[in-house]
């Protein structure tokens, strides 16, 4: 049985497949408040009525909607998985613009809430933080450039902030999935062209589900990786250690 320091837990990315997923397997934990974070209220509101989760609506570029809303609790832990997959183009093809707003979202966002989650969990002594990064950070993918370096970014961050944040009792952590049939992907690994060739060179030969992500996410957040700080785990069925 998973153990959860009692306390409050944030997800962003709730509104999205792999975030609300990581909500439903928290809120069935006995004694957690989970926020669920994303842009979409209709979405939050609707995960918030299944769970019993709070929402807490914040754009992951806006400084000031960060600061407030990730300011205002002193968290437990916190799951960053809001992203954005961008485009899929050759570094000669990349409109910089799709660039800019992949690293905005997938690295500043996920810097931003750290930023201002840190001195509260400092405070406290304790915290576990695990960030949502991908397998595109760990092997380079075609077209890939703008998502997969911004994921890179969050293995710096990850490792860093563990670096800095130990001392103070925080763990930090990421997990690094492969494809998950969530609208952010299926567009693109949907297809034979493209997804074929992925899964042949997997080991397990298929895709992972949101919940293969969300069971090794809460297990980083949880008590039980009590000693693991700084890893990027990879969830992708052995395709990254080729
Ligand atoms: N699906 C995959 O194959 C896969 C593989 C590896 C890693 N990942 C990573 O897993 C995470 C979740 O992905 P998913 O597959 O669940 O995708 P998804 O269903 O498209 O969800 C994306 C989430 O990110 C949020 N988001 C996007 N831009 C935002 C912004 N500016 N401010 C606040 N929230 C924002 C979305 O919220 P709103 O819609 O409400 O704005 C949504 O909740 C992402 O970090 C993604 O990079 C996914």
């Amino acid at each position: 049985m998973t153990t959860f320091t009692p306390g409050t837990y944030l997800v962003t990315g709730a509104s999205g497949g792999i975030g609300a997923a990581t909500v439903r397997r928290l809120v069935a934990q006995e004694g957690l408040e989970v926020f669920a974070s994303g842009r979409d209220r209709d979405k939050l509101a609707a995960l918030a009525e299944e769970t019993g989760a709070t929402p807490l609506p914040f754009d992951l570029t806006k400084d000031d909607e960060v600061a407030q809303a990730v300011g205002a609790h002193t968290w437990t832990g916190i799951v960053n998985c809001g992203g954005d997959g961008g485009e899929i183009a050759t570094p000669q093809d990349t409109d910089m613009d799709v660039f800019d707003r992949v690293m905005a979202i997938n690295a500043r966002g996920t810097m931003l809430v750290t930023k201002f989650a840190a001195p509260g969990m400092i405070e406290a002594g304790r915290g576990a933080i695990v960030n949502v990064s991908s397998q595109a950070s760990l092997v380079a993918l075609h077209g890939h450039i703008s998502y997969g370096s911004s994921k890179a970014a969050v293995d710096n961050i990850t490792r860093v902030s563990a670096l800095e944040l130990g001392p103070h009792g925080i763990r930090v952590n990421a997990v690094n999935p492969t494809v998950v049939m969530t609208p952010m992907s299926a567009w693109y690994w949907d297809r034979p062209e493209t997804g074929g060739e992925l899964i042949r060179k997997m080991p397990l030969g298929r895709y992972a589900t949101e919940d293969e992500i969300a069971g090794p996410i809460c297990f980083l957040l949880s008590e039980d990786a009590s000693m693991i700080s700084g890893v990027t785990l990879p969830i992708d069925g052995g395709f990254s250690m080729q």
